[in-house]
């Protein structure tokens, strides 16, 4: 399966803060938002990713994360020319998806819990048509809603509702067969924001009955950090779940360790090359425990 970062957008709930500055390259704590996405994709076993972003900022995202051979992954990149809404994605990026599934992940969400590897490499090695994570919200009318029978089925699944049919908002990662990029340009419209929504496409499989939810628990953290309240309340999480449990989340250089992408030797040349930060200690305290 391969992944796509969505990391574009306008960002207009954070100006000014994102009025010159990407919205996916303000920081979380101590590294930049699009180190969460990228984890979640590292753990989900991903390693041949596309960032799409806007023609200003791409060259960021580049600078960033280079090439990913410093990891061990393949990182690709592409111009979204105008922010025309998340289904977009696919056709952006469908000479890099080919025939193969995707995995696309919102640059502005972050997942976090001990169990999420788990789910993640068991949704990706299930998947057939479409799977999505639902999460329980208080509000949930700003996102997709997904609601249930008492079978467990799908009923409905709105975008935005005023009044939403449950409490299940769907977050911003989806698993996809190669049918997303048909639908993307040929079975949807765009909405009346002059968007191709990605709950559309979502309708698409629910009519063929290919949608399936995952329902994350409360053992999984997940927050969108695309508002004032949510920008601060990630920094927050990251920063106390950090200093709790003595880790650092979205560590990607650690994740490919971990996974076997990079070496002992290539994690500590990383370690030593980021210094006396409280990150690079980190790295070279991973490197020489695992040894
Ligand atoms: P949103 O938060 O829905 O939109 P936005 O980032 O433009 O922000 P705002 O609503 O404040 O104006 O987007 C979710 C994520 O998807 C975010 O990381 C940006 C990204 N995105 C794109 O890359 N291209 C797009 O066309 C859209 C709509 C979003």
């Amino acid at each position: 399966m391969k992944g796509i970062i969505l990391a574009g957008g306008s960002g207009t709930r954070l100006y000014p803060l994102t009025k010159t500055v990407s919205k996916q390259m303000l920081p979380i704590y101590d590294k930049p938002m699009i180190y969460y996405p990228l984890s979640v994709l590292l753990l989900a076993g991903i390693k041949d990713i596309l960032i799409i972003s806007t023609p200003r900022d791409i060259h960021y995202y580049e600078e960033l994360l280079g090439d990913g051979s410093r990891i061990g992954v393949a990182l690709s990149y592409s111009i979204q020319q105008e922010p025309k809404g998340i289904a977009d994605a696919f056709i952006v990026g469908k000479q890099f998806i080919g025939q193969d599934n995707v995995a696309l992940i919102l640059g502005d969400n972050i997942f976090y819990g001990h169990a999420l590897e788990d789910i993640l490499l068991k949704a990706v090695k299930e998947n057939t048509g479409a799977t999505v994570f639902g999460y329980t919200v208080a509000d949930p009318t700003q996102y997709g809603v997904v609601a249930f029978n008492k079978d467990g089925q799908v009923t409905s699944l709105e975008e935005k509702p005023i009044k939403p049919q449950s409490n299940v908002a769907v977050t911003g990662l989806y698993l996809y067969d190669h049918q997303a990029v048909d639908m993307a340009e040929h079975d949807i419209k765009p909405s009346t924001r002059n968007e191709l929504e990605i709950t559309d496409i979502n309708k698409c499989y629910l009519a063929v009955n290919q949608l399936n939810v995952i329902l994350l628990n409360s053992s999984i953290k997940w927050l969108d950090s695309g508002t004032y309240d949510g920008l601060l309340e990630a920094g927050k999480f990251v920063a106390t779940t950090q200093k709790e449990e003595q880790n650092i989340i979205a560590c990607i250089e650690e994740i490919a360790y971990n996974k076997g992408y990079i070496s002992q030797e290539a994690l500590g040349k990383i370690a030593h090359s980021m210094g006396n930060t409280d990150y690079g200690l980190y790295l070279k305290k991973v490197s020489e425990r695992l040894s």
